[in-house]
């Protein structure tokens, strides 16, 4: 059986991602700061005859990251699949109106939280030589967005974390990748059309006409995170029904 721990995991793509991992014969180690949430997620997974844990943390904080990896390992056993997943989209307002305090939060949890999931989860793994990393980046990774700076910025800080980990690990057994998810019909999306919509000269970036949904992430972040993508490290594997080639 292996063990699998999902950030993120009360959220729409996250829980989606750890029922889809337990479906597989994961069990699973959900993190959220929502705890109704993610506590509800781990009773899915318990309720599909898994083992389950939720871990109640902050992922911008190094210490409560480093004790969400250990507790799971106690716990569960050590994991072989790790997908790196919470993240916030702040406001939609123009760079020259953006917020200080917003950009430094969004650094914080996407960009931050991300480098401690990767230093904090790499550094076990690395002592077995195997174990898979999926990152949850966007497809503003890749392009920009209007009004989005410290979402864009902190995305394309995911790429690159995502790069540089997966060099850090190259000749092991060990691969991390990123997905760049286009949108994804979740409270985050609704929350930024919202935003979009009360600010008339803010439009998105051209997208896939219809939302995908959580599940559509979860199957290839499953793919990524399998023996089956022994051989892909590093990738960028978009999910956005074509949006970022168009
Ligand atoms: N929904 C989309 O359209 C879309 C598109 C591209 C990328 N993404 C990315 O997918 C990931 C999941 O987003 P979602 O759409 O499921 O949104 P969501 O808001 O439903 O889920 C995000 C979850 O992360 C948790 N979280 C936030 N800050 C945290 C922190 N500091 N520590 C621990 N947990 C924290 C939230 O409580 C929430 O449960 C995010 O990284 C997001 O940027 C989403």
């Amino acid at each position: 059986m292996s063990v699998a721990l999902v950030t993120g995991g009360g959220g729409g793509i996250g829980r989606a991602i750890a029922l889809r991992l337990a479906a597989g014969g994961a069990d699973v180690a959900v993190v959220d700061l929502d705890g109704d949430r993610g506590a509800q997620t781990a009773r899915l997974v318990e309720a599909m005859g898994r083992r389950a844990l939720f871990l109640k943390a902050d992922v911008s904080r190094s210490a409560e990251v480093e004790g969400f990896v250990a507790a799971t390992e106690e716990r569960l056993g050590a994991i072989d699949a790790f997908a790196n997943n919470a993240g916030v989209e702040g406001v939609v307002a123009p760079i020259f109106d953006y917020p200080d305090e917003v950009f430094d939060q969004l650094m914080a949890v996407n960009a931050r939280g991300v480098f401690l999931g990767l230093k904090h989860v790499l550094g076990r793994m690395r002592r077995r030589g195997t174990g898979a990393v999926v990152n949850t980046a966007s497809s503003s990774a890749v392009r920009g967005r209007p009004g989005l700076a410290g979402y864009v910025a902190t995305k394309h800080a995911v790429l690159g974390l995502t790069r540089v980990a997966a060099l850090d690990v190259a000749g092991t057994a060990i691969r991390v990748n990123a997905v760049l998810t286009g949108p994804i019909e979740t409270r985050m999306i609704r929350a930024l059309d919202a935003q979009a919509r009360k600010d008339g000269g803010i439009r998105r970036a051209a997208m896939s006409a219809a939302y995908g949904r959580p599940e559509d992430v979860a199957g290839v972040v499953a793919f990524l995170l399998s023996a089956e993508a022994a051989h892909v490290n590093g990738a960028a594997w978009a999910v956005d029904a074509g949006a970022t080639v168009a």
